[in-house]
């Protein structure tokens, strides 16, 4: 689809990037370029080139959101500052795609449909919450909720990786139940929903598959890397967090319902197939 009039914000983080590959002719603003936090910024930018807006602008650091400057950003990028891009895409009739996060439930039902009401437990839970109901009041717009984000930039799989490089078996939660979201099928769905003219309003939009518990899901990655000789102890949330009191709490449903995206034409992809395409290719890229 013709992208170039497609505004890319927060351009390199893991989203960001995935969407740049997916829209090479849109235009793409890290930070220095537009800091949404400013609205003399955001108000001063040159919108004349653009009709959607991609939202990869976040604060993503759950457990730094519970400390006091963390807190402050927080609210100040997921809440605040899309405010004020929601202000500027009502004004210009702009499309507005936002992306979210189950953490907007306290996990408490399974699995989470688009219309529950929300219930975040932790700081960057409720500030991602307020940025959803600011986007909903935007007349063109996408929300599309995501869990367990893997891509290009820090990530689980990642650090499971890592610790498999070290011969490290790890512990690891097992009562947090979900499945991943690979940038990829993210981004299938974003650009399906604006190729379609989807009726506008939230959509979940994770990996399908047998939803899975971290621990589960550590043992993939590791049978993916061939190291089944490394051994993965489950441990619950409240075992794994009970030296951390600083540390944010965590939904532990956070499956998705995915009949409203696949409605739509998407089928998300088994998360089982992204984990061993991503595998391989983060090994090769090594
Ligand atoms: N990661 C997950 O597991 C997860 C799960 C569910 C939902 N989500 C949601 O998915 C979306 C994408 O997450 P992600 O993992 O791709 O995030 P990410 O890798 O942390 O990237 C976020 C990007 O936003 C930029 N940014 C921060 N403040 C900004 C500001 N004031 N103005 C402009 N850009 C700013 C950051 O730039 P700097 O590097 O300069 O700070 C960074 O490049 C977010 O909405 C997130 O809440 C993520």
């Amino acid at each position: 689809m013709d992208s170039s009039r497609f505004l890319i914000i927060g351009a390199y983080g893991q989203l960001g990037k995935a969407l740049q590959e997916r829209f090479p002719k849109a235009i793409a603003v890290d930070r220095d370029g537009l800091d949404i936090t400013n609205a003399a910024a955001l108000e001063a930018f040159d919108w004349s080139k653009v009709d959607v807006v991609l939202n990869a602008a976040a604060y993503t650091n759950v457990d730094g959101a519970e400390k006091p400057e963390g807190r402050v950003a927080a609210w100040q990028i997921n809440a605040q500052a899309v405010a004020n891009l929601a202000r500027v895409a009502t004004k210009r009739d702009l499309t507005m795609v936002h992306v979210s996060s189950e953490y907007v439930f306290d996990g408490t039902k399974v699995p989470h449909t688009e219309d529950e009401p929300v219930s975040p437990l932790g700081v960057y839970a409720q500030t991602k919450a307020a940025g959803d109901i600011v986007v909903g009041a935007v007349p063109k717009h996408y929300v599309a909720r995501v869990s367990w984000l893997i891509g290009d930039g820090p990530n689980f799989v990642r650090t499971m990786m890592g610790l498999a490089a070290k011969n490290i078996s790890p512990k690891v939660v097992n009562d947090q139940v979900g499945r991943l979201t690979f940038t990829k099928t993210l981004v299938d769905g974003i650009e399906k929903l604006l190729e379609s003219k989807s009726g506008y309003g939230i959509y979940n939009l994770s990996n399908g598959g047998e939803p899975a518990d971290w621990a589960e899901i550590t043992r993939a990655i590791f049978g993916e890397l061939g190291r089944d000789d490394l051994t993965v102890t489950g441990i619950s949330t409240k075992e794994y967090f009970q030296d951390k009191p600083e540390a944010a709490p965590r939904p532990l449903q956070s499956a998705m319902d995915l009949s409203k995206i696949e409605a739509e034409g998407v089928k998300p992809r088994d998360w089982r197939q992204d984990l061993a395409e991503y595998i391989k290719n983060e090994t090769r890229a090594r």
